[in-house]
């Protein structure tokens, strides 16, 4: 039985179609991919299903009866909960507290015959309700642990608690594996497994093909705001829907020519590199690598062992307790962000929204951040505006950027699109060393190709990178060597053309083995 239709939705935004007549329908029951390139027009129908977003026209049937929402408390009313790929969640209060927020229930105390209500929850009958749910779903969660001390699988639990908790049976989860570790994509999936026998329907976005194979039932596919496919899992593969929702042929992974490109010029020396959390906890000790002209330095590692950290030292947003850095031979350990870019370092961080763009701003203004008081784009203090609008046309073109108009905020780029626009500022600047932090995160794979042929084109020409990424095929099939970051040491190097992913494996494990053996710089 269909569960939720489409019929005919479509989309504009000032006259840019996002969704055009769009129909199809979910089974209950069904795990359903929802796949599509960046800026296809997925969030957008997402969206319109869960009452965020009005489509212009067409209409949407739940259990066969037309509905028109006007927020999501009307979807939530009608059993359709969805989470969001940047979550919405209070760091300083509990589970419980996240999951009840909005919709608190007070206790009421009686007065002879009169009900009274008071302000107050009572939590610990609500602790026990949120507690009995993550039992029933096996989230391995404590109803008052802190949102703030939990891991970022473990919050995206609370996101789909909060949905259980409002008992919604519609489960949409926007991108939910693009930030997690590979555990905790396989913890995800045995949810939503689990989700399922329970009679849940789920509808879920991914760039990530082998998880569609890996754990739907069918599959739609979104090109340019069109359906271009709507198939059962046993009907496709990763080829045919690559196929699909780019219009070629789509090389999944790189074809590297292994041959040695490195020259023998060390051009960014780390020695001794340590460095304390704000809780006084050393999260980066004592790391060592350098990396040559022409090389990809890979690290590898599990999500949380000292590399976001490393990203920040190598930045300039977090100092060095320990340690040097030295870059062509200077010394610049603890230099500025501004000062490191200067020098010819680009920063591809790990999280676009708070160190990569600013959503606020526009397009032409991320184009250019870091990088605008450079003769090209300015004089005498003043903007030139006509340069920073061709440098603007000329990456959007390059890198194709997939946008509703030119002069807008990033606010109104896709995920995926967003991430495209700071990559294509970085290789602008063409630096001598690009540190790449999970620089594919949320791109299509379309972009993916591009990215990393782009990648191994600039180390071509004699560049370096340093890629930072928990996405272990990325680091495999890209590096020249990995280092593998456990417990904020480097607990091994491997030599990326002999490296087993096995080995690899083992060592993001914390197993060391006999033979890897660091052979820094
Ligand atoms: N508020 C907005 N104003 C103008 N254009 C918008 C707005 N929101 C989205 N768009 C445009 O609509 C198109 C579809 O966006 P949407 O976010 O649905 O893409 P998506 O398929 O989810 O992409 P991604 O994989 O990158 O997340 C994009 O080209 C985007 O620029
Ligand atoms: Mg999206």
């Amino acid at each position: 039985m269909s569960i939720v239709q489409t019929k005919g939705i479509t989309k504009s935004y000032d006259g840019f179609m996002a969704n055009k007549n769009i129909s199809f329908q979910v089974d209950e029951g069904e795990i359903k991919a929802i796949v599509g390139e960046n800026g296809a027009g997925k969030t957008t129908l997402m969206n319109i299903i869960y009452g965020l977003l009005e489509p212009d026209e067409g209409e949407i049937l739940i259990r066969d009866k037309p509905v028109a929402f006007k927020s999501p408390a009307d979807a939530i009313a009608h059993g359709i909960g969805m989470v969001h790929q940047h979550f919405k969640l209070v760091p300083s209060l509990t589970v419980c507290e996240n999951v009840l927020l909005g919709i608190e229930e007070t206790r009421n105390v009686k007065l002879g015959k009169k009900t009274l209500k008071t302000p107050f929850i009572d939590y610990k009958k609500e602790t026990r309700r949120v507690q009995e749910i993550i039992d029933k779903y096996g989230f391995n969660l404590s109803a008052d642990t802190r949102v703030r001390n939990l891991s970022v699988g473990a919050q995206q639990k609370v996101e789909i608690l909060k949905m259980l908790y409002r008992d919604v049976d519609i489960i949409i989860l926007d991108e939910p594996t693009s930030v997690l570790t590979p555990q905790e994509i396989r913890s995800l999936f045995e949810t939503m497994r689990w989700m399922k026998e329970h009679g849940k329907t789920i509808l879920f976005i991914t760039h990530k093909l082998k998880e569609v194979m890996d754990v739907s039932d069918s599959v739609v596919v979104i090109k340019d705001g069109e359906i271009v496919g709507d198939m059962p899992k046993a009907e496709t593969d990763e080829v045919d829907i690559a196929r699909r929702m780019v219009g070629r042929d789509v090389l999944l992974e790189v074809e590297k020519s292994r041959k040695k490109r490195t020259e023998d010029v060390l051009i960014y020396e780390v020695e001794n590199l340590s460095t304390v959390s704000d809780r006084g906890v050393e999260v980066v000790k004592n790391v060592s690598f350098g990396v040559r002209r022409g090389e990809i330095l890979g690290v590898a590692g599990v999500e949380g062992n000292g590399q976001t950290e490393l990203l920040y030292l190598l930045m300039g947003l977090m100092r060095a307790t320990r340690g040097r850095v030295r870059f062509k031979g200077k010394n610049i350990t603890n230099r500025w962000p501004k000062d490191i870019r200067r020098l010819g370092i680009g920063i591809i961080p790990e999280d676009r929204y708070l160190h990569g763009a600013c959503k606020e701003l526009t397009i032409a203004d991320n184009i250019i951040a870091g990088y605008h008081n450079t003769p090209e784009l300015c004089s005498w203090g003043f903007l030139k505006k006509k340069s920073i609008e061709e440098r603007r046309d000329s990456l959007i073109e390059k890198f194709d950027v997939r946008i509703s108009t030119k002069e807008g905020l990033v606010d109104s780029l896709s995920g995926g699109n967003t991430q495209k626009l700071i990559v294509a500022r970085e290789f602008h600047a063409d630096p001598d060393l690009l540190i790449a932090s999970q620089p594919s995160r949320g791109i299509d794979v379309g972009s993916i190709e591009y990215m990393h042929q782009s990648l191994l084109d600039f180390a071509a020409r004699g560049k370096a990178v340093l890629l930072i990424s928990s996405e272990l095929s990325e680091v495999m099939s890209l590096s020249d060597r990995i280092i593998v970051m456990f417990r904020g040491e480097i607990i091994g190097e491997l030599d990326a053309a002999k490296a087993s992913r096995e080995e690899v494996g083992l060592l993001m494990a914390g197993i060391e083995q006999k033979g890897s053996a660091s052979l820094h710089g």
